[in-house]
């Protein structure tokens, strides 16, 4: 199967988009509220720096060189072609899953994108009651938004990766960047900037138990659209050459810094309004619109901006959610790119909406299984088990199975020697024991919830 190929900037652009999403601006800074401060914030550095980026590296790598679909691309640089290893792909799906939900909040951000218009809350008590009745009662609109937003994915999808996802990329990347930016500068100016600084940095140890590991270490592969194949498939279309050692590192920073920048300055806003900083999801909704309703006319025109931004960095991530499992049935079952795409987009639709009625006042009973909303079962099912799982996979794959000469010959004209053994040695033994420990950790934490 032959793939339209990326530019070389076109595929950092689109590997950032991936990266850079709703992570960063929506589910960074409210983990970091539930889940202790500073402390999350260090394993979860931690986790990116030592094991992120190493896997993030391998990922690229399979997809650079198997040049197809990820069952397909595992398969080719498995040592035995006929063996099991091209099952590995399947984490492709894994994006289906992971797509109910996300597909939801964009939903979210386009209502709050129309919404600002008309109104902004002044307080943030008045900013929770909105919050709490569009997931709690608006169902019909929760519905409308979250198919708004399964039409544009699917639109951009359906451009293939040079004429959509490129060109999407190109354009709304910088321009996230710069309202995030102009925002921080504003937050720096407050009081509660400093105390948002303490709140992120100061690590206290005794926050660190098993429990804020799993969340930091999963969101860490979540953030990097690691442990699916979204940026495996993105990187058969590389243009030969394509020093992926840079590509990854320049990823890796973009992603951390975007996270660091919203986490301050969402946490300034919230304490600057003497707000309980473990709002949960709700937490962007709240404190970005009061804010901004202490700015007049202005800032109406910056809501309006800033969710706009934000639901199209969502976009450019949801469509690396989905583009593993379009490239894999084109591949395999040879439907066209309309079929796949629709297909993909009906499933996670349809899961979709169940997951926005768990949070409903009406229904919500019906789709809570074991005390969790079907949303944070599909939430965390992905986030800390499924990714971290799909990363220790890859990392066994590229630490333990394929040839070592095999692996040096794809990272060779990039990096020198000491270099490689460095990530060679992070990736077989700092990686594959973490994410092993990480995954036994959840097993722990389950039977200790059960029990
Ligand atoms: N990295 C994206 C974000 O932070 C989400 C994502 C997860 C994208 C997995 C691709 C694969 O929002």
């Amino acid at each position: 199967m032959k793939i339209a190929h990326f530019t070389r900037i076109g595929f950092i652009l689109a590997a950032a988009g991936s990266a850079v999403g709703l992570g960063n601006i929506w589910k960074f800074p409210y983990m970091v509220g539930d889940y202790g401060g500073g402390a999350f914030v260090l394993i979860y550095l931690l986790t990116i720096l030592f094991v992120g980026f190493s896997v993030l590296v391998a990922e690229i790598m399979v997809g650079y060189v198997g040049r197809s679909d990820a069952v397909a691309s595992f398969q080719e640089m498995a040592p035995d072609k006929k063996g099991n290893w091209k099952y590995a792909g399947f984490m492709g799906l894994t994006g289906l899953v992971i797509m109910t939900f996300y597909s939801v909040v964009i939903g979210w951000i386009l209502y709050y994108m129309t919404q600002s218009i008309n109104f902004l809350p002044e307080t943030m008590e008045v900013a929770k009651e909105g919050f709490g009745d569009l997931v709690g009662n608006q169902i019909g609109t929760q519905i409308v938004f979250h198919f708004i937003a399964t039409l544009f994915v699917m639109s951009i999808l359906l451009q293939g990766i040079k004429g959509g996802i490129e060109k999407a990329n190109k354009v709304l990347m910088p321009a996230l960047i710069l309202i995030i930016l102009g925002l921080l500068i504003y937050a720096m100016q407050l009081d509660g900037f400093a105390k948002s600084v303490e709140f992120m940095f100061a690590f206290d140890f005794s926050k660190i138990n098993s429990e804020a590991i799993t969340q930091a270490v999963g969101h860490s592969f979540f953030t990097l659209s690691l442990g699916m194949a979204a940026i495996l498939t993105y990187s058969a279309s590389l243009p030969k050459h394509t020093n992926i050692f840079k590509t990854a590192f320049y990823v890796v920073i973009l992603d951390t810094v975007i996270a660091m920048m919203a986490g301050l300055m969402m946490y300034a806003f919230v304490f600057e309004f003497g707000q309980d900083p473990s709002a949960g999801p709700g937490l962007v909704f709240m404190s970005l619109p009061t804010v901004f309703s202490q700015l007049g006319g202005l800032g109406t025109f910056f809501a309006v901006l800033f969710f706009l931004a934000l639901a199209f960095a969502g976009m450019t991530s949801a469509i690396s959610i989905v583009e593993p499992t379009v490239q894999y049935a084109m591949d395999r079952f040879k439907w066209t790119r309309l079929k796949a795409t629709t297909i993909a987009s009906v499933i996670f639709f349809t899961v979709g909406i169940f997951a926005l009625l768990s949070y409903t006042a009406d229904y919500g009973k019906m789709f809570t299984f074991g005390g969790m909303p079907l949303f944070d079962i599909l939430d965390k099912l992905t986030t800390n088990f499924l990714l971290p799982f799909g990363g220790l996979v890859v990392a066994v794959f590229i630490g333990f199975v394929v040839q070592r000469e095999r692996v040096y010959a794809a990272l060779s004209d990039f990096i020198g020697e000491t270099t490689f053994k460095v990530w060679y040695f992070s990736v077989r033994f700092i990686a594959v024991p973490a994410l092993i420990f990480t995954l036994l950790n959840l097993l722990g934490i389950i039977s200790i919830s059960k029990g």
